[in-house]
C-alpha cells in the first residue's frame, strides 16, 4: 500500500476515533460511538499491516532455525493476543469490567516499556545531533510513563478486584518519597542523555529509572483510598493514552500519536470531572492520599428498622413522588430489568418516578447509566446528582438499591470520615428512605453508614433482584 494511501487511511481512522469519542459522551449515541471506534481500529490495523513498514521487510526473525516473515509474526501475535482478549471479554462478568479495563491499561504500559527498550537497543546510528537527543528523550519518557502506568494499573486491578485492601497506604513521609522518586527520575534522565554515546553505560540509568517508575506507580495507587479509586481509574486511562502517544513518537507512527493523545486528553478530562464530582483536588489525588484525612470515621450507633417486601410495596403504593437510587449492588444482583418493570408499573399508576445517579455509583464511570439503558429505562427520568439533590424534601419515598457510599451522610458531617467532603445523594431528606442490601456491611470505601439507623429509614434486607421481584408481586396484587 502506498505511503499516501496509508496516510489517508490514518486520517479516516482518526476522524472515526473522534466521532467515537463524541458518540460515547451521550448514552443515546454511545452504541454508535462504539461502532465508529471499531471501524476506525479495523481501518488502522489494516492500513498498518498493508503498509510498506511491514510489507517492505524481508525475513526479520529466526526462531529455532525457522525464518519468519513479518506477516507470519503478525499473524502469530494477532492469534495469541486476539485469543487471550476474546477469552477475557467473553468470560468477564459485567461487575468485573473495571478490573478488566485496569489490567488492559497495564498491558498498554508494558507495551510502551518494551517498545522503548527495543528502540533503545535498535541500531540508531543514522540519527545525529538534535534528532538523536529527541529520540532518546522519547525513549526515556515512553519507558517512564509506561512503567508508571503498568505498575499503577496492576495495583488498581488488585484494589478493584478486592485482592488488595481498599484502605489507603499512608506512609509517614510519603510526599517526600514521591518527591525523591521524581527528582531521581530527572537526574537519571540527565545521566542517560550524557551516556548516549555508550549504550551499555546508558542502559544503567535507564534500568534504574524503570525500577523507580515502577515503585512510583505502586506507591501512587496504594496511597489512594477506596472512594478516590474512580479518579485513579480514569487517570490511568489517561496515562495509558500518553504511553501510547510516546510509543507513536518512538515508532514514528502518526496514528498512534493522535490516538494516544485522544485517549490521554479525554482520560485527563474525565479525571477532572471525577475530581469535581468527588470534591477533590486532582493534584492531591495523584500525589497520593493528600486529601485523605487518615482519621477514623465515627462509629454508627442506633437501631435499624427492618421492613419486608410487602411493607415496601405498601409505602410505594401510597407515595406520589418516588426517587430510585441505584448503586453497585444493583449491578451485582443484575436487578435493572426488575427495576424497570416496577418503574413502568408505578408510572402506569400515575406516580412520578425518577432516578438519581451519583457520578461514581458502581465501579466505573457511567456504570448505572449503562445498566439502566440496557433495561430500557427512559432517559428522560434519569437525573444526575446535581440536578435532583435539592428535590429530596419533595420526595415521598427514596429507594436505595444496593448503594452505600454514595448515600452516606457522614461524607457531609464527619470531617474524619475517609469520604469527607464527597457530595452524596441526600436521600434522607425525603419522607421515607428504603435501603435495599443484603446485610449491614459497609461499601467500597469501608466506612459505616449512619443512614441505616435514621428514624425515617427502613432496611429491606436481601438480594436486590429477588427482593424487588417480591415487591413487584405485591404491587401487582
Ligand atoms: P458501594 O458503596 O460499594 O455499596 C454497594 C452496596 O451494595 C454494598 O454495601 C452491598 O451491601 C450492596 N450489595 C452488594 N451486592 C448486593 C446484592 N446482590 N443485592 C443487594 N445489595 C447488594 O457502592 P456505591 O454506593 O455504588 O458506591 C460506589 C463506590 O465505589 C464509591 O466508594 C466509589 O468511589 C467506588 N468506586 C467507584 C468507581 C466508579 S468509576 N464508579 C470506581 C472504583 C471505585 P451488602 O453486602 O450488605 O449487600
Amino acid at each position: 500500500m502506498s505511503h499516501s494511501l496509508v496516510t489517508m487511511s490514518y486520517i479516516v481512522a482518526t476522524i472515526l476515533f473522534i466521532l467515537s469519542l463524541s458518540g460515547l459522551s451521550n448514552q443515546e449515541s454511545a452504541r454508535k460511538g462504539n461502532y465508529y471506534g471499531m471501524l476506525g481500529m479495523a481501518i488502522a490495523i489494516l492500513a498498518t499491516v498493508l503498509s510498506d513498514a511491514v510489507n517492505g521487510q524481508t525475513v526479520i526473525a529466526t526462531i529455532g532455525g525457522v525464518s519468519l516473515s513479518p506477516y507470519a509474526i503478525l499473524i502469530l501475535a494477532l492469534l495469541i493476543g486476539g485469543s487471550i482478549g476474546a477469552k477475557a471479554a467473553t468470560k468477564v462478568e459485567m461487575t468485573q469490567m473495571p478490573e478488566l479495563v485496569a489490567i488492559m491499561h497495564s498491558l498498554v504500559g508494558m507495551a510502551a516499556v518494551l517498545v522503548g527498550y527495543a528502540n533503545f537497543m535498535d541500531d540508531n546510528s543514522h540519527l545525529v545531533g538534535v534528532e538523536k537527543t529527541i529520540h532518546e528523550v522519547e525513549i526515556y519518557l515512553g519507558i517512564l510513563i509506561g512503567a508508571v502506568t503498568f505498575s499503577g494499573s496492576v495495583i488498581a486491578f488488585g484494589k478493584l478486584s478486592e485482592k488488595i485492601s481498599g484502605k489507603p497506604l499512608l506512609l509517614p513521609a510519603r510526599h517526600w518519597l514521591n518527591l525523591a522518586l521524581l527528582i531521581s527520575a530527572i537526574v537519571l534522565g540527565g545521566m542517560f542523555l550524557q551516556e548516549s554515546e555508550n549504550p551499555n553505560q546508558a542502559l544503567i540509568p535507564l534500568a534504574i529509572m524503570t525500577v523507580v517508575a515502577l515503585l512510583f506507580g505502586i506507591h501512587m495507587v496504594m496511597a489512594i483510598g477506596g472512594a478516590d479509586m474512580p479518579v485513579v481509574v480514569s487517570m490511568l486511562n489517561s496515562y495509558s493514552g500518553w504511553a501510547a502517544a510516546a510509543t507513536g513518537f518512538m515508532l514514528n507512527n502518526d496514528l498512534l500519536i493522535v490516538t494516544g493523545a485522544l485517549v490521554g486528553s479525554s482520560g485527563a478530562i474525565l479525571s477532572y470531572i471525577m475530581c469535581r464530582a468527588m470534591n477533590r483536588h486532582f493534584l492531591s489525588v495523584i500525589a497520593g492520599g493528600f486529601g485523605t484525612s487518615g482519621g477514623t470515621a465515627a462509629e454508627v450507633v442506633g437501631d435499624v428498622q427492618p421492613i419486608n417486601a410487602e411493607g415496601a410495596a405498601t409505602l410505594l403504593s401510597e407515595a406520589k413522588s418516588i426517587m430510585i437510587i441505584p448503586g453497585y449492588g444493583m449491578a451485582v444482583a443484575q436487578a435493572q430489568h426488575t427495576v424497570n418493570e416496577i418503574t413502568k408499573l408505578l408510572r402506569g399508576k400515575g406516580k412520578t418516578v425518577r432516578f438519581g445517579i451519583h457520578p461514581v455509583a458502581g465501579r466505573m464511570p457511567g456504570h448505572m447509566n449503562v445498566l439502566l439503558a440496557e433495561a430500557k429505562v427512559p432517559y428522560d427520568i434519569v437525573f444526575e446528582m446535581e440536578e435532583i439533590n435539592e428535590d429530596f424534601p419533595k420526595v415521598d419515598v427514596s429507594i436505595v438499591i444496593g448503594a452505600n457510599d454514595i448515600v452516606n451522610p457522614s461524607a457531609l458531617d464527619d470531617p474524619n470520615s475517609p469520604i469527607a467532603g464527597m457530595p452524596v445523594l441526600e436521600c434522607w431528606h425525603s419522607k421515607t428512605t428504603i435501603v435495599m442490601k443484603r446485610s449491614m456491611a459497609s461499601g467500597y470505601a469501608g466506612v459505616g453508614n449512619p443512614l441505616f439507623v435514621l428514624e425515617n429509614t427502613r432496611m429491606l434486607f436481601g438480594d436486590a433482584d429477588k427482593t424487588l421481584q417480591e415487591v413487584l408481586k405485591h404491587l401487582k396484587e
